[in-house]
């Protein structure tokens, strides 16, 4: 199991200075509204790979007032020392990272950190748009293919690109073709990795116990998805999307933008207790599936021998819960094993876990004491 024992910020948004101890039980972080809870939870975040659990730009994590960038550092369970931070050194903004004190990749911390995270934020993700639920789906694929994200960032720089000469007007076809070329190749990695992590969360729904947080039946609406689901080659998931690219020019122009792609795609969850759409399933169900989902997904790395246990970031995950599913949360993420995060204004709702977790107070003044 992958567990931080300490861990540090500096400068990181209302923390100054903040250093908690740890042991590699399940970390409890209690305290009033506007503490800084989430900002913790934000900060271990930083460890993974993407722009994190709000999705903010490095600059704006910095807290107000610093006059150096933030830093995040954590100690493993086996003594390995890793940081990340914003180094405003030079021109521009760079993440610097560093293992053991030594400059690092983003793919080493990949191999030694993974992380899931469900936040209040992501409430809303059954019922908002096809967008909303495909960033939501993205990052679990990123959580468990960290190369996920650079993959979509090409296609995008890509589909840019060819909306952009699309715009132009009169258009080289071997210039188009070069461009959707790139974004067939991308595109067909995004859809086979995101085919591959749906079978995989799926597998993990199934194997859940039953109880309080509802299975859901996942799919994919996209057509290279479908496709690689189907089991169809790398290759012939390319070709399909660079035929379709180039038949929707005319098509692309005129809307000014392009119409079809795994861009598009949708995730499409079912609540499987009624059968119906998760999006008409009523506010409290939502929130139960979701968690069910992110129970999975952790369950999946914990499983998965070829990386590190998860962190399991829950934001304000108790709150909204009675003290039965609060007890059952707390016992399948013990099952789980890897360590969890949780935050909450009270430190009653962490009872259920006995002294299966710490619990860390987190003060506004970024003071934090270990109970
Ligand atoms: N860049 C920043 N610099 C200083 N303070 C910040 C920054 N960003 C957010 N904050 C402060 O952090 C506080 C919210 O912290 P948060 O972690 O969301 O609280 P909670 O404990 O309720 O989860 C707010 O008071 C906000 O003003
Ligand atoms: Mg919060």
């Amino acid at each position: 199991m992958t567990a931080l024992t300490r861990l540090r910020l500096t400068n990181f948004r209302s923390h100054a200075n903040l250093d908690l101890k740890l042991d590699s039980r399940p970390v409890c972080l209690w305290g009033a509204n506007g503490a800084g809870k989430t900002n913790v939870l934000e900060a271990i975040s930083q460890l993974g790979p993407g722009r994190g659990l709000r999705a903010a730009s490095l600059p704006d994590m910095t807290r107000h007032d610093a006059d150096t960038g933030w830093t995040v550092s954590a100690t493993l369970d086996d003594d390995q020392k890793i940081g990340v931070g914003l180094d405003s050194s030079g021109h521009g903004h760079k993440r610097s990272i560093r293992l053991d004190g030594a400059p690092a990749t983003a793919s080493d911390l990949a191999d030694l950190i993974r992380i899931v995270w469900l936040t209040p934020a992501m409430d809303s993700v059954f019922r908002g748009g096809a967008s909303e639920r495909r960033r939501f789906f993205d990052r679990q694929v990123m959580a468990h293919i960290p190369s996920h994200g650079s993959v979509a960032s090409r296609y995008e720089k890509a589909m840019r690109e060819r909306n952009a000469l699309l715009e132009r007007g009169r258009v080289d076809p071997a210039w188009a073709d070069a461009i959707e070329g790139r974004m067939a190749e991308a595109g067909a990695l995004m859809a086979s990795n995101r085919a591959r992590i749906l079978m995989t969360l799926q597998a993990a729904i199934n194997a859940r116990p039953d109880g309080f947080f509802p299975k859901g039946d996942l799919s994919l609406d996209g057509t290279a998805e479908q496709a690689a689901i189907d089991g169809a080659s790398l290759f012939d998931i390319q070709d399909q999307i660079a035929e379709d690219l180039a038949k929707g020019r005319y098509r692309d122009q005129a809307a000014g933008r392009t119409l079809s792609g795994p861009h598009r795609s949708d995730l499409i969850v079912i609540h499987r207790p009624t059968g119906a759409p998760a999006g008409e399933a009523s506010t409290g169900q939502q929130k139960a599936l979701l968690i069910g989902l992110i129970l999975a997904s952790a369950r999946a790395l914990s499983e998965d021998g070829d990386g590190p246990s998860p962190l399991i970031l829950l934001d304000e995950a108790a709150a909204h819960l009675d003290r039965d599913r609060r007890s059952a949360l707390f016992d399948e993420l013990i099952e789980i094993g890897g360590q969890a995060w949780l935050t909450g204004t009270e430190e009653f709702l962490f009872e259920a876990f006995g002294d299966r977790a710490q619990r860390v107070e987190i003060k506004a003044d970024a003071d934090a004491a270990t109970a």
